[in-house]
This record gives structure tokens, C-alpha cells and sequence, in this order.
């Protein structure tokens, strides 16, 4: 049981949702052990979705499905590993998430993560990202780190903008008796000019990502990329701000999920005070999930940088 300082930092919260957010971090600190394994390799199989799976991907989906079901407080689970909807016998909430997202660059050493989305009851299809309790994510770098955007108190339900995010740090030992110390509390979205252009294929036949591309050399821009949508969005919030942008063409189709990775992410993201989109009209949070593989395109971060990414994420054909 993760202990400390993340027990403590959530006792004002609905005592369910308090046990759900406790399991996500214990499952974490169970995937760093996991991760310092073997098992960085192909097991053969792909999931649903195509994806090839290591061995390290199932593990860890597994961790996370056992700790939500010990939990007790989780109806409906969801992982992309596993795009369906298995009861899990508990009352409260249900989860969506991607237990290891950046399988394709775990084997270079770069950082990889994962993602969870929370909601209340037991749907998970047809939700708004708007109506999630909670969010959270994990970066498996040189430390662990856990990210949560969460209520003050109580139960949740009124949005991000009435959550706030906390960065944590996972002590010695990992896995079982892991810590959690926190590391940062309200953490922040400002203006940065920092820019992640993901799916930058795109930019050859899509002239308004190709004219963002360009403005944002000319002046100057920091670039930041890793192709671990995870480390690339905490950067954003490591630094204070900046722009992760994935436009999608059909020549380019989106590979972001809305469920385990778009949703969740926008969450955290709007609740530190960024900005989220998805067709370039208004946040991504109005988005639901209407299939467990529904895919979209998105950008996130420092709210005018988002606003100057909108005329490259209007649908095209
Ligand atoms: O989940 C898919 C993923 O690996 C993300 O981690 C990352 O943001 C994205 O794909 C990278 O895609 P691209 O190479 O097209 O920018
Ligand atoms: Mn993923």
C-alpha cells in the first residue's frame, strides 16, 4: 500500500475515490519493478488494437487490473491493452488507462508512461472527458513520477478547473511498501514557446500544420520531443508550458485514444490551467469515447498556444 505522503495528501477526498487513486499509485510503483525486468521484448502477440506487445506491456496491464480489483471501489475497467469493458466487481468509480504507453521506445532507454482516466459509476463509453473525477499519469524516466489532477475534497464532478494537480515522486523501496513524497503542489500551465510537433509526417501534405511547423522555427521555438506522449506533455508541465500538437490526416491517421489517453491527458492538462483540443473549436473534454478504439486528434498545453494550434486541428479528409 502506497503510504506517506500521498495517503495523507488525499484523505479529504471521497473515501472510494481516495482508495482508487491510491491503487493507480500502487500499480505504478509495481511497474517500475516491472520495468527494471527483462521484459523489454516482443511476446509474439498484438492487442487489439494491432500493436505489437512486450512483454513488459502485458505485465504491467495486469498489475494495474489486480490493484483496481483489490481496491473495491472500481465498477468498469479499460485498459488499451485490453479495449473492453470488464466489470470488476466494486462500487464507485471505473477506470480507463494505458498501462505502458512508448512500447516503441522503451528499448532505446527513453522514458515511457501511463495513463488513467476516472470517472464516476460504472460507464466508461459515451462520457465526456468533462465528467471525469480524477486523472492522473506516470513517467518511468530516471525517477517515477506520478501526476494527479484531483478534487480538493469530496467526490469530483466539477471538471478540471475545480481540481489540482500534484506531482509526486516514488521513494526506495519500488513495489510492494513503495513511498510517494510529494515533490509539487499546484502545478501550473503558463506561456512557454516550447513546441512537441507529434505525427509531424502530417505536415508534408497538411499546409496548416506545415505553416505552424514553419512559424514556430522562424521564431525561435524550444523543441521538445520524445515520442512518449507522456514525458512530452509532463515536459509541459515540468517547464510551465509549451504546446504538444497532433494533427491527423488521412494519410497521417490519428494514433492518440480518446478513452486511455486523450481524455485523461486534457484532464490534467485544463486542470493545471492549459488548454485542450481535438478539432480546434473548444476543448477536448467535450469528447466522449463512443467505441473503446475511438481515435482522435489533439493538442495540449499553454492555452494560447493551443489557440494558435486550432487551424491545424480542424477535421481534414
Ligand atoms: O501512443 C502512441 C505514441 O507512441 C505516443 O506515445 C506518441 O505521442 C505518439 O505515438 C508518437 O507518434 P508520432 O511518431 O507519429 O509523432
Ligand atoms: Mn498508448
Amino acid at each position: 500500500m502506497a503510504s506517506g505522503g500521498l495517503q495523507e495528501q488525499l484523505s479529504s477526498l471521497e473515501p472510494k475515490l481516495a482508495r482508487v487513486l491510491l491503487a493507480i499509485a500502487d500499480a505504478v510503483a509495481e511497474i517500475a519493478v516491472v520495468l527494471r525486468g527483462s521484459g523489454h521484448s516482443e511476446v509474439g502477440t498484438a492487442n487489439a488494437f494491432g500493436d505489437k506487445q512486450l512483454q513488459a506491456d502485458v505485465a504491467a496491464d495486469a498489475v494495474v487490473l489486480e490493484r483496481l480489483r483489490q481496491c473495491g471501489a472500481v465498477e468498469t475497467a479499460s485498459s488499451e491493452e485490453r479495449p473492453e469493458l470488464v466489470p470488476l466487481g466494486g462500487r464507485g468509480y471505473s477506470v480507463a488507462w494505458d498501462p505502458l504507453d512508448g512500447s516503441s521506445i522503451l528499448a532505446a532507454g527513453w522514458a515511457v508512461g501511463a495513463i488513467f482516466g476516472v470517472w464516476p459509476g460504472a460507464q466508461l463509453l459515451g462520457r465526456c472527458g468533462q465528467e471525469q473525477s480524477a486523472a492522473a499519469y506516470a513517467v518511468f524516466g530516471p525517477r517515477t513520477i506520478l501526476v494527479l489532477a484531483r478534487p480538493l475534497t469530496g467526490a469530483g464532478g466539477g471538471g478540471p478547473r475545480s481540481c489540482t494537480v500534484q506531482e509526486f515522486v516514488l521513494g526506495e523501496p519500488r513495489g510492494a511498501g513503495a513511498t510517494w513524497a510529494l515533490a509539487r503542489s499546484d502545478v501550473r500551465i503558463g506561456e512557454k514557446q516550447v513546441f512537441a510537433p507529434a505525427n509531424l509526417r502530417a505536415a508534408a501534405e497538411h499546409e496548416p500544420y506545415r505553416r505552424l511547423v514553419d512559424a514556430m522555427v522562424a521564431e525561435r521555438y524550444t523543441l521538445r520531443y520524445s515520442g512518449g506522449l507522456v514525458p512530452d506533455i509532463h515536459h509541459i508541465l515540468a517547464k510551465g508550458g509549451g504546446v504538444f500538437v497532433n494533427p491527423v490526416l488521412a494519410s497521417a491517421p490519428a494514433k492518440l485514444r480518446v478513452l486511455y489517453e486523450v481524455l485523461p491527458l486534457a484532464f490534467v492538462v485544463e486542470a493545471a490551467g492549459g488548454a485542450s483540443t481535438h478539432d480546434g473549436r473548444g476543448s477536448a473534454l467535450r469528447l466522449a469515447a463512443g467505441a473503446c478504439d475511438a481515435r482522435s486528434a489533439v493538442a495540449l498545453g499553454s492555452p494560447l498556444q493551443v489557440d494558435r494550434a486550432c487551424e491545424c486541428m480542424a477535421p481534414v479528409d
